[in-house]
């Protein structure tokens, strides 16, 4: 810690000076994480806070297009990205055109798209969702098919519990893809002991491993309401980092998988986006009215 003190005192002292909060992600590393944020969460949890801070900046420690969805709610808010590379693999696997395309192939269906998209993504959607509200939004949506984009594992898991027929886009999550089912098994051979719990992003064979799936918050919860004596969590590797200190009966089973984008954001960015006021994120108006009303109305039906 004590390397990094110079940095939280800084960034600390310039987000008093700016009138800044810092909302940060749970993948965000420990010194982030416990060092600088005001708050953190999960996709959901960081939309709804980004419509709640009475701050003038807003510092997103997360990728991309956590930082957008804060632009959309908050357009009257400077939104900082301290490292404008730090995308996601499903942002990337769809466009607007993506969007219109799969609408064409099942007319009359309902788009909910995944939060892990770009906001000209999400204006060519009915709604959003995230990993912890996506059965609620899909049985809530009209008709009897429901188009799920970009994520296929998330939707493949989705249309397990949901009541509609759930068809979607091919894309994946790069950190959740590699886990296997095969591996897991054999993690709890050997350790017949261990809780595997997992993200809905990864497949629905290793879903069906885990004892139990939710979002990074939910994940999170259950591990503090449960308290197992060892934990494997299926998911990114920063979430067992930034947990593991308030929870010393629980021993966390390596190894996890990081995700590249995430980890692009580092003090040393976030002082330096703080500093020069650098990195502001900016939504074309028309995309981001279009945009707010798919998360408004996910939002909406959340709470
Ligand atoms: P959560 O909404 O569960 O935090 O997931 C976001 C994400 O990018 C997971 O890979
Ligand atoms: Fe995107 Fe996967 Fe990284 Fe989450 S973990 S930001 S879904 S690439």
């Amino acid at each position: 810690w004590a390397i990094y003190a110079p940095y939280v005192r800084a960034i600390n002292q310039l987000k008093a000076e700016r009138n800044a909060v810092v909302l940060a992600h749970n993948y965000m590393t420990p010194e982030i994480f416990h060092g600088i944020s005001d708050v953190v969460g999960d996709s959901l949890q960081l939309a709804i806070e980004a419509t709640k801070v009475d701050a003038d900046v807003i510092v997103q420690c997360g990728v991309h297009f956590m930082a957008e969805t804060s632009k959309i709610l908050s357009p009257e808010k400077t939104v900082l990205m301290p490292d404008m590379a730090a995308g996601c693999s499903l942002a990337e696997s769809i466009t607007a055109e993506g969007v219109a395309e799969i609408r064409a192939k099942y007319p009359g269906a309902p788009v909910v798209s995944y939060v892990n998209t770009t906001a000209e993504v999400k204006a060519a959607s009915d709604i959003c969702c995230t990993s912890a509200n996506a059965v609620q939004i899909v049985d809530a949506m009209p008709g009897d098919t429901v188009i799920m984009t970009p994520d296929q594992f998330l939707a493949q898991n989705v249309a397990a519990q949901s009541k509609k027929k759930v068809v979607w886009w091919e894309g994946s999550c790069i950190v959740h893809e590699l886990y296997t089912a095969e591996d897991l098994r054999a993690y709890r051979e050997a350790d017949p002991d261990v809780k595997i719990i997992a993200h809905p992003e990864c497949t629905p064979a290793v879903v069906a491993e885990a004892d139990f799936t939710g979002s990074t918050s939910g994940i999170i919860k259950w591990v503090h309401d449960n308290k197992p004596a060892k934990a494997m969590l299926v998911t990114e590797c920063s979430m067992a980092s930034n947990i593991s200190d308030e929870l010393p009966e629980v021993e966390f089973a390596k190894p996890c998988n990081m995700c590249p984008y995430m980890k692009k954001i580092t003090l040393e960015k976030v002082l330096y986006a703080l500093h020069t006021m650098t990195g502001q994120v900016e939504v074309d108006a028309a995309v981001a009215k279009d945009a707010r009303r798919a998360v408004q109305r996910m939002i909406d039906l959340s709470q």
